[in-house]
């Protein structure tokens, strides 16, 4: 399929945040095998060359065609200053190997001090790991100039879309009166524990098509302690009630209540059982009895949050929700 607009965006997509660079390009081939069109990447993934090649190799072997893969990518904190923007976009072209992005958003709306690629790449949050306490250093950038300067790529057909990612309606409302052109997608943390109806809801009114990034919730965040075990959302009574009913997954059911809510939703899984039970979540449907109860989970519980995590990795204080 070939995609004419923003809406064509495929509503599951395959995200590739913590893929091993060295087992990432054979996850990629594997997840175009398995059907995904949709590829959610990063800079920051610190995976875009191996991206790049699994994406190569599967159309090599004929698995699909460039015009029939969504790829979206995202611009690093670092490189805000509208003549950072266009270089860290050809960076990550290169390392993709590939001529357009489908989509590329802004990743985080906190601009950090410049690091050249030569020097660290991705630079990640730390301005100089070497220091006796590293922490981040914020770059005054205001958030218009790095939106302009998306525009631009846009006009120049490197990206066929732009739009932004964690950004609250406070932000929003603000850059949709700075912008020439209109973000198209916002994407922000949302699953049952954190619905964000609101923000869905005003994101919609303005236009904008929201991508749910951790739309399983706490899975991601375990690992990285911050995230409880005992916060599983596949784990509650009212998911897998349904899940049993309907003769799916827990995962499923989630995956199925973001897309059905009107979200499309990213999920990551380098177990090809799972990588396949994720695509065919748009295969089943709730009832509006189960989307509701699932819709009750909601607490608010963010498990990506600049607040908590830059505090306690990188030594810096810097809350953007609150
Ligand atoms: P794995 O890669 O071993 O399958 P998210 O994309 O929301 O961040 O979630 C990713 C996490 O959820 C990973 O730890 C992944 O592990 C796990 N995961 C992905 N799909 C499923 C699934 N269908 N059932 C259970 N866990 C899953």
């Amino acid at each position: 399929m070939k995609f004419e607009s923003v809406k064509d965006m495929p509503p599951i997509g395959f995200g590739l945040w913590k893929i091993a660079p060295d087992t990432c390009e054979q996850t990629v081939v594997e997840a175009i095998r398995c059907g995904y069109r949709h590829f959610d990447a990063a800079c920051d993934y610190g995976n875009e060359e191996a991206v790049g090649r699994g994406i190569q190799r599967a159309i090599a072997q004929g698995l699909c065609t460039r015009e029939e893969l969504w790829i979206t990518s995202k611009l690093w904190n670092t490189y805000h200053a509208a003549e950072h923007v266009p270089a860290a976009l050809e960076r990550t072209l290169n390392d993709l190997g590939l001529d357009y992005l489908d989509l590329y958003l802004i990743h985080f709306p906190i601009a950090l001090n410049y690091v050249p690629f030569e020097e660290r790449y991705p630079p990640e949050w730390i301005y100089d790991p070497d220091a006796p306490a590293p922490r981040m250093k914020l770059a005054k950038v205001p958030l218009s100039e790095t939106w302009l300067a998306m525009e631009a790529l846009k006009e120049s057909g490197t990206v066929k879309h732009i739009g932004v990612c964690n950004y609250n309606s406070g932000l929003l409302h603000d850059l949709m009166n700075y912008s020439n052109m209109p973000p198209e997608v916002l994407q922000i943390e949302a699953h049952p524990y954190l619905a964000q109806e609101k923000l869905i809801r005003i994101a919609k009114d303005y236009g904008l098509e929201v991508t749910a990034f951790s739309p399983l919730g706490s899975l991601s965040y375990v690992e990285l302690d911050m995230a409880g075990h005992d916060e599983s959302i596949l784990e509650q009574t009212e998911v897998k009630s349904i899940a049993t009913r309907i003769g799916c997954t827990a995962a499923q059911v989630l995956l199925r209540w973001g897309i059905q809510r009107g979200t499309s939703v990213v999920a990551k899984s380098t177990n090809p059982e799972r990588m396949l039970q994720n695509l065919t979540a748009q295969d089943i449907v709730l009832t509006a009895e189960d989307m509701a109860a699932i819709s009750q989970l909601n607490r608010n519980r963010r498990f990506n949050d600049p607040g908590v995590f830059c505090e306690a990795a990188f030594n810096s204080f810097h809350p953007i929700y609150d």
